[in-house]
C-alpha cells in the first residue's frame, strides 16, 4: 500500500523536467519484438507498467532490462507466444502483444488485459481488426487465441480511433503480405511515436497523425536507439498543480502542442503561459476562474487523461466550471473522493459541473485509479490541514518519482510505502 501524505497551501516554483511517456513506451516495447533485433530506449520512465511490459518481453524469451531511464532489448530469441493471465492482467498495454506476437510468432494467446476500471473496456475493435487482417480468432472463457497462416494487408476501417486498437493493428500488419491501411485511425502524439519507430526498425510505415495510416514492408536492421517522447499527461498534470497552488512553474523537455487544450483551459482560467520551444512556462496567482465547456475527445481534442486533473485544479477557481467526459463511462471515479475535500461538485450523466468553494480541508482519500488518484494528489495541494491519499499502487503506474518532482518544485509532499 502507498500512502501519500500532503500538506497543502505551498505555492509551486522552478524548473520541472517532465519525464518519458508511459503511452508512448508500451506499444514501443511491444513492437520491439516484432524483428530479431536489439533495442535501445532512452528516457523510459521507471514505473510499475514498464515493469510489467519487461516482464511480459523476458516471459516470450527476450533479453529485456531497466537501467534508470534506458532499456536494453534483445529479441533475437523469442521462443514463447503465450502470456499468462497474471502478467495479462497488471496493465491495459499488454493487449498490444497480440498484434505484435501474432505478427511474430503467427500466433499469440493471451487473456482479456487489466488496466484501470474506468467502465466498459472492451477489445472489439481490435479483435475485428485483426480478423479482417486474416488471424482466426476463438475466444474460449478468459483465454483469446489468435492464429495466422498468413496475414493479408487490407484496408481497415475504425468506427471509433482508438489508441489500442489502432496500435494493435499497426503492429500486426507490419507482418502482412501487401499493404494495409487503416482509415480512422487514431491520431494521438503516441501514435506518431510508434510510427517513428517502426520506421527505425525497418518497416515501411506513414500517415500517423492523419486518420489514415499506412503499413507496408521492411527491410532488416539488426539494432536501432531511440527516445521516448515527454508524457503530455504528467505535463498536464504538473501544469494543473501549479495553476491552483499558484507559483511558477517551467516544464521542460515537453512538445506544447501535445497538451495545448490543457493550457487553453488553464489560461482561460487565469495562468499566464508562455511556450518557448520545448519548454512551457506557467505562472498563476493561485486563484483561479471557472471555465468550460471542457469536453474529452480523441486527440487533437481534450484528453480524457487530463480531466480529472482539470477538474482538481478547478476546485477553488471562481465561478461555474462544467466538464463532459466522453471517451470513457466511467471516468468520474475520483468526484466522491473529492468532495470529501469539501469539493462542491454535481453529477449529471457524462457532465461534471464544478463551483469553486473558498477552501477545502485535508481528509483521508482512496486512489480510485491512476488519474483520479493523481488529481486527488492536485486537489491536497490546495487543501487546508493534511491529506493522505490511500493507494494501492495506482498512482506510481504513471507517475515516476511524483511525490519528489513536486517536492523539488516546493509542495510538501511524501510517499509511504507498506
Ligand atoms: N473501445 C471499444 N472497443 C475497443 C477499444 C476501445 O469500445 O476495441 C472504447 C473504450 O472502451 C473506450 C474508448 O473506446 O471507451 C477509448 O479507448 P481506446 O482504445 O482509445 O483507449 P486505450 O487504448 O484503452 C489509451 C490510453 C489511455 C487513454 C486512452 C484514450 C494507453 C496504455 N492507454 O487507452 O490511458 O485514456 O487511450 O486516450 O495508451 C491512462 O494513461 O491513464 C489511460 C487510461
Amino acid at each position: 500500500m502507498d500512502i501519500w501524505r500532503i500538506r497543502g497551501g505551498h505555492r509551486l516554483t522552478g524548473v520541472c523536467f517532465v519525464q518519458g511517456s508511459k503511452n508512448a513506451s508500451l506499444p514501443i516495447l511491444a513492437a520491439s519484438m516484432l524483428a530479431p533485433a536489439e533495442t535501445e530506449l532512452q528516457n523510459v520512465p521507471q514505473l510499475k507498467d514498464i515493469d510489467a511490459a519487461l516482464r511480459i518481453l523476458r516471459h516470450l524469451g527476450c533479453e529485456a532490462e531497466q537501467r534508470e531511464n534506458e532499456v536494453y532489448i534483445d529479441a533475437r530469441g523469442v521462443s514463447r507466444c503465450f502470456i499468462p493471465h497474471k502478467l495479462m492482467l497488471e496493465m491495459r498495454s499488454s493487449v498490444i502483444f497480440m498484434g505484435a506476437l501474432l505478427a511474430r510468432c503467427g500466433e499469440a494467446r493471451l487473456s482479456p488485459p487489466g488496466g484501470c476500471q474506468l467502465g466498459k473496456r472492451p477489445i472489439d475493435l481490435h479483435l475485428a481488426a485483426l480478423r479482417q487482417l486474416g488471424a482466426q480468432i476463438e475466444e474460449d472463457g478468459d483465454e483469446i487465441l489468435c492464429r495466422a497462416g498468413r496475414l493479408r494487408g487490407t484496408e481497415l476501417l475504425l468506427p471509433f480511433p482508438s489508441v489500442g486498437a489502432t496500435e494493435n493493428i499497426m503492429l500486426a500488419a507490419t507482418a502482412a503480405e501487401g499493404e494495409t491501411v487503416i482509415r480512422g485511425a487514431a491520431r494521438e502524439p503516441e501514435i506518431t511515436a510508434l510510427q517513428d519507430y517502426l520506421v527505425k526498425l525497418g518497416f515501411a510505415v506513414s500517415g500517423a497523425g492523419t486518420e489514415r495510416i499506412v503499413i507496408g514492408g521492411r527491410r532488416r536492421v539488426e539494432h536501432i536507439e531511440h527516445r521516448v517522447l515527454a508524457d503530455r499527461i504528467v505535463a498536464s498534470t504538473v501544469a494543473c498543480a501549479a495553476a491552483a497552488c499558484g507559483g511558477s512553474v517551467e516544464l521542460r523537455g515537453v512538445e506544447p502542442e501535445h497538451f495545448s487544450t490543457v493550457l487553453h483551459f488553464l489560461k482561460q482560467a487565469g495562468c499566464d503561459i508562455i511556450i518557448k520551444n520545448r519548454s512551457v512556462w506557467l505562472r498563476s496567482g493561485g486563484r483561479l476562474y471557472g471555465v468550460g465547456p471542457v469536453r474529452t475527445e480523441p486527440y487533437p481534442g481534450f484528453p480524457t487523461d487530463a480531466q480529472p486533473v482539470l477538474m482538481a485544479a478547478l476546485l477553488k477557481a471562481r465561478g461555474r466550471s462544467v466538464i463532459t467526459e466522453t471517451i470513457f463511462e466511467n471516468r468520474f471515479r475520483q468526484v466522491p473522493e473529492l468532495k470529501r475535500l469539501g469539493a462542491d461538485i454535481t453529477l449529471r450523466g457524462q457532465s461534471a459541473e464544478i463551483w469553486g468553494v473558498d477552501s477545502l480541508h485535508g481528509t483521508v482519500l482512496n486512489a480510485t485509479d491512476l488519474r483520479g488518484g493523481a488529481a486527488m494528489i492536485v486537489a491536497g495541494l490546495t487543501a487546508e490541514g493534511e491529506t493522505q491519499v490511500f493507494d494501492e499502487g495506482h498512482i506510481r503506474r504513471g507517475y515516476e518519482r511524483f511525490d519528489a518532482r513536486l517536492r523539488a518544485l516546493g509542495a510538501d509532499i511524501c510517499l509511504d510505502q507498506y
